[in-house]
């Protein structure tokens, strides 16, 4: 058996304080990591460190992941020690330095448990830094946004339906998009992209976090769709959601729906964005 295994320590500044502040997303990102590291998962642990960092771990086969989260300085501390052919931790680290959107990453390799044959065991470290290309979604988000206004301009009568594919094509934790249009005291949908079909093709005004979101005038993340007790149900897959109206002049006609399967997918970066997106929709209805 080859004793050789790979520690990464990890510091990740720069992180989304809201998605290092949420101990389910933390807690999914990192098993998700585990998988994209192709090791075995045995257990897991997540917690609140009081006031608003997530302490985390996953003990796997091939040793652990860690995590300990400060969102107040947008820090978060990373611990991953495997072994094995077949695992490739650096594909968790980069994995998990993207879905928290670090801005710059110090890390060190440590490469445990050499020997030259005289079981006596030695470790080697190299340590570097490097600047991330973390706007990614952000310059996603401009020119989605770009893409939308010249639409609006110069190709109005597909409006709904291409900002919908734009929408679910660009970001990989929109997993349904839809619109709804409001038709009296109900809200039908409209176009839509996503890997199912709903059977919800007409909501009752006040129904569903849809229809609370025309109720209420205002945007509604829903962080876990299983402890909101207004939540109607369309796919299995479903964690969280967003639903955002669409206002004309003090009327509400529509709303952009979407579905995640991520657990808290949506921040306020989502909420502003996908607001600027529907006002410029408000001319199609
Ligand atoms: N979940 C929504 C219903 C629409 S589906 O997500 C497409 C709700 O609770 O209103």
């Amino acid at each position: 058996m080859k004793t050789i295994g790979e520690h990464y320590i990890v510091e990740a500044s720069g992180c989304d304080p809201e998605i290092i502040g949420n101990v389910e997303r933390v807690q999914h990102i990192l098993v998700r990591s585990a998988e994209k590291a192709n090791v075995q998962v045995w257990a897991v642990s997540f917690h609140r460190f009081p006031p608003n960092g997530v302490s985390g771990v996953i003990v796997i086969s091939e040793s652990h992941l860690s995590i300990h989260t400060w969102p107040e300085h947008k820090y978060a501390a990373l611990d991953i020690y495997t072994c094995g052919e077949h695992s490739k931790p650096e594909d968790a680290v980069n994995y998990i330095l993207g879905e928290f959107k670090a801005t710059s990453v110090h890390i060190s390799e440590i490469t445990r448990g050499i020997d030259e044959g005289d079981e006596i065991y030695y470790h080697s470290i190299i340590t570097w830094e490097e600047e991330l290309d973390v706007s990614q979604d952000k310059l996603k988000m401009e020119s989605v946004l770009k893409e939308v206004k010249w639409l609006k301009d110069r190709s109005p009568d597909n409006l709904l339906e291409k900002t919908v594919e734009l929408l679910y094509d660009n970001f990989k934790h929109y997993n349904w998009v839809g619109i709804y249009i409001v038709d009296g005291n109900e809200l039908v949908l409209g176009p839509w992209k996503g890997s199912e079909e709903t059977e919800h093709k007409r909501i009752p005004i006040g129904s569903g976090i849809c229809g609370a979101a025309v109720a209420q005038g205002q945007t509604i993340i829903v962080d876990d769709v299983k402890k909101d007790s207004r939540y109607i149900a369309c796919f299995p897959s479903t964690k969280s959601e967003i639903v955002i109206p669409i206002k004309k002049g003090d009327r509400i006609v529509g709303e952009i729906d979407i579905d995640s399967d991520m657990p808290s997918a949506f921040t306020t970066r989502d909420k502003v964005f996908l607001e600027k997106v529907a006002d410029l929709l408000k001319e199609s209805f």
